[in-house]
């Protein structure tokens, strides 16, 4: 069986988080999201979420692709994540573009390209600034 993982914090999910989501497991058969906690995304990405990790965990497990959800707490974990989890396949959006290849040493490393035009923030934009 081939594994896959992915990170993120998928606040207001939509269909850019979707895509992302369809095309990672198309690259195995288990999909894994490290979903980044509340305490993260405040301390570490200054990112105040609208739906609690709860809330973004019961999300994702109800999306066809993802297979389970784990929490994303520190920016170090990855590699023993990756380990842990005999993840095959790290998978991001192209927004990371190189970031992650530390981790060729442990797996294969996949940018796919982000759907343009919608993201969190410009949702929150959009909404805040009608
Ligand atoms: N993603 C994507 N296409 C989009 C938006 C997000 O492929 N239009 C991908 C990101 O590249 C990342 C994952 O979805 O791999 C989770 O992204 P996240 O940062 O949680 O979502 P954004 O909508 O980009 O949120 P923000 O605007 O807060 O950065």
């Amino acid at each position: 069986m081939k594994r896959v993982i992915t990170y993120g914090t998928f606040d207001l999910l939509h269909y850019g988080h979707i895509n992302l989501l369809r095309r990672a497991k198309q690259h195995g058969d288990y999909l894994i999201v490290a979903l980044s906690t509340d305490e993260f995304n405040w301390n570490k990405k200054q990112k105040k979420c609208y739906f609690d990790y709860e809330k973004r965990k019961q999300l994702l497990e109800a999306v066809r692709y993802v297979d389970l959800v784990i929490p994303e707490e520190n920016w170090d974990q990855k590699v023993s994540d990756v380990k842990e989890y005999h993840v095959d396949t790290f998978v991001m959006g192209d927004d990371w573009k190189g970031k992650f290849d530390f981790l060729k040493d442990h797996c294969e490393v996949v940018y796919l390209e982000r759907t343009p035009e919608i993201s969190t923030s410009q949702i929150k934009n959009d909404l805040y600034n009608k």
